[in-house]
């Protein structure tokens, strides 16, 4: 049986996730840095809750502790994974992934951004993503997308703010908790960033 805390802290009946927090109140004092083994609980907690309760992502399986020592893994130098600290809290992380497996788009990246329910609305969102992009520029990355169910208003407005635009809609592509959801793919290039 899988334990109440740590990386099942999700399972069990879903809690309102509504946004709570005041965007006035600002992401407070938070440390971007790269994630580590230590944090995967934390990490794990956040995720796993949009996996089983929402749409944010259309991901359908939760990280046990091996799971997510595999994702880590899979984020090599060139596919950073981060977190926004605040105190020893993780309140929000994100990372870059190839867009497809297949060479020729191994400079094309894919985000996630991930923020702690009651943390939401308080700029952490566009802290980590700045942070992607520089990155990704830095690395040589051509190209960065993400996949956003099309309901997703917080995800949009991130994406736009950060100069990502809309390049297409799949419809009806995902079926999650009952219903279809469209995707929005959005794009921004990186090259006049590469050297910044
Ligand atoms: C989407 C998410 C990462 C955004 O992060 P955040 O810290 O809440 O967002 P920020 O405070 O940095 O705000 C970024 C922009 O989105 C807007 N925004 C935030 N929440 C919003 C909401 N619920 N509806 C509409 N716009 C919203 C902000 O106003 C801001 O735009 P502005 O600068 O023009 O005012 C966060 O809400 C989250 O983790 N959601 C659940 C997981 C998820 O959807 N991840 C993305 C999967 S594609």
């Amino acid at each position: 049986m899988p334990r109440a805390g740590g990386f099942f802290a999700a399972l069990g009946p879903c809690p309102d996730s509504r946004p709570r927090s005041a965007r006035d109140a600002g992401p407070g004092r938070v440390a971007i840095r790269d994630a580590h083994e230590a944090d995967l609980e934390q990490i794990a907690a956040i995720w796993n809750h949009e996996v089983l309760c929402t749409d944010a992502t259309t991901d359908t399986e939760p990280r046990d502790q091996v799971a997510q020592s595999e994702w880590l893994a899979r984020h090599t130098e060139s596919y950073p994974a981060i977190v926004a600290v605040a105190a020893e809290d993780v309140v929000a992380y994100g990372s870059l992934s190839p867009y497809q497996p297949r060479r020729a788009f191994a400079r094309t990246v894919e985000d996630s951004v991930y923020v702690k329910r009651g943390r939401r609305g308080t700029g952490l969102g566009s802290l980590i993503l700045a942070e992607l992009i520089r990155r990704a520029g830095v690395l040589g990355h051509h190209s960065m997308l993400a996949r956003i169910t099309a309901k997703n208003a917080a995800s949009l407005r991130l994406h736009e703010r950060h100069g990502f635009y809309r390049v297409g809609v799949e419809r009806e592509s995902a079926f999650k908790l009952g219903r279809w959801h469209d995707v929005t793919i959005m794009q921004r290039h990186l090259d006049e960033i590469r050297w910044t």
